[in-house]
C-alpha cells in the first residue's frame, strides 16, 4: 500500500500500525514530501522497527498524485503484483482493506467506494458532501464513465493495470489523479470494480484539499471529456461516410 503524506505526523504512526495489524501480509510505502511537521522523521523512525514499512522522501509538496506515481513505480520497480493507495489520516479505515483485496479476484483495479449502496461518508459537513457528490456526477456525464466514486483515494490495482495505462503520460499532479486513473483503467477495458466503504473524516491534521486542487480537476475533467466526445463525434462521421461510399 502507498501512502502519500503531508503533514501527518499525528497521524502516520496510527495508520501504519493499523494497517501492519489488520494486514501483516501487506507491505507499507509511505511517500512523503518533506513535511515541515516531522512526517517523514516519524515514517523513518517507523520503517527501522518494522522491515515491511518503507520510506520515500521527496523534496517538496508536489501533489498527491505526483507522490503517487512515484510510489507506484518504486512498488513496480519492487515487483509486487498488487498495488495499492489509501490515505494517511485515518479515513480510509485499514480494517475495510479485505473488502477491496477479496474484489481484485474478479477486477483489475478495485475502489473503496463512498457512493454505492453501503458505502457511506461520517463527519463530513454537508457542503464537502455536495462537491464530491457533484463531482462525481460530472465526472461520470463528462467522462462517461460508470464508477460512482471516481475521485475516490482508497484503492488497489493489479500489477498488469498499472502496466495497462501507460503512467509515463499522466500529467495530473492533484487529486484529479484519481479520476484519470479510473477512466485510464475503464478505456483500456479493464474491470472497475466498486465495493463499498465507510469514510471516516479525519479528527486530526488538515485536508490538503483547496480552491487549485479543485480548480484543476474541474479543468482536466473538462477537457478530457470535451476531446472523448469530439472522438465519439469523429467516430460517428467517419462511419456515415464509409456508409456513404461503399452503399450496399
Ligand atoms: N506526498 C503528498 N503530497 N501527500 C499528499 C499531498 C501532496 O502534495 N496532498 C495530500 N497528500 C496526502 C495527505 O497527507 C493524505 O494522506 C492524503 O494525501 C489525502 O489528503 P487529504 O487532504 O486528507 O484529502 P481529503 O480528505 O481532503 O480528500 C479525500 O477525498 C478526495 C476526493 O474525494 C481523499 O480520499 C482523496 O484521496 C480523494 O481524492
Ligand atoms: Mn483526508
Amino acid at each position: 500500500m502507498v501512502v502519500p503524506t503531508y503533514n501527518e505526523a499525528d497521524n502516520i504512526a496510527w495508520i501504519v500500525g493499523r494497517l501492519r495489524t489488520a494486514r501483516p501480509d501487506v507491505d507499507v510505502l509511505v511517500v512523503d514530501d518533506g513535511s515541515p511537521d516531522g512526517t517523514g522523521d516519524v515514517a523513518d523512525e517507523l520503517a527501522a522497527d518494522d522491515p515491511a514499512v518503507t520510506v520515500l522522501h521527496r523534496t517538496e509538496k508536489a501533489g498527491l498524485g505526483a507522490a503517487y506515481l512515484h510510489g507506484f513505480r518504486v512498488a513496480l520497480d519492487r515487483g509486487y503484483d498488487v498495488v495499492g493507495e489509501m490515505d494517511a489520516d485515518g479515513s480510509h479505515q485499514p480494517e475495510q482493506l479485505h473488502r477491496l483485496l477479496d474484489a481484485l479476484s474478479h477486477a483489475d483495479l478495485v475502489i473503496g467506494s463512498r457512493w454505492v449502496p453501503g458505502g457511506s461518508v461520517v463527519n463530513w459537513p454537508l457542503t464537502r458532501k455536495a462537491l464530491s457528490v457533484g463531482g462525481n456526477i460530472y465526472a461520470r456525464l463528462a467522462l462517461g464513465i460508470p464508477v460512482r466514486d471516481v475521485t475516490a483515494g482508497y484503492r488497489v490495482f493489479r500489477r498488469a493495470t498499472l502496466e495497462a495505462i501507460d503512467l509515463a503520460t499522466v500529467e495530473s499532479a492533484g487529486y484529479c489523479f484519481q479520476a484519470d486513473l479510473a477512466w485510464r483503467t475503464h478505456k483500456a477495458g479493464l474491470r472497475v470494480v466498486e465495493v463499498p466503504i465507510e469514510f471516516v473524516e479525519r479528527v486530526r491534521g488538515e485536508s490538503k484539499m483547496d480552491r487549485a486542487v479543485a480548480t484543476e480537476s474541474l479543468r482536466r475533467i473538462t477537457r478530457w471529456g470535451l476531446a472523448e466526445r469530439g472522438r465519439q463525434a469523429r467516430d460517428v462521421l467517419s462511419k456515415a461516410r464509409g456508409r456513404r461510399e461503399r452503399p450496399a
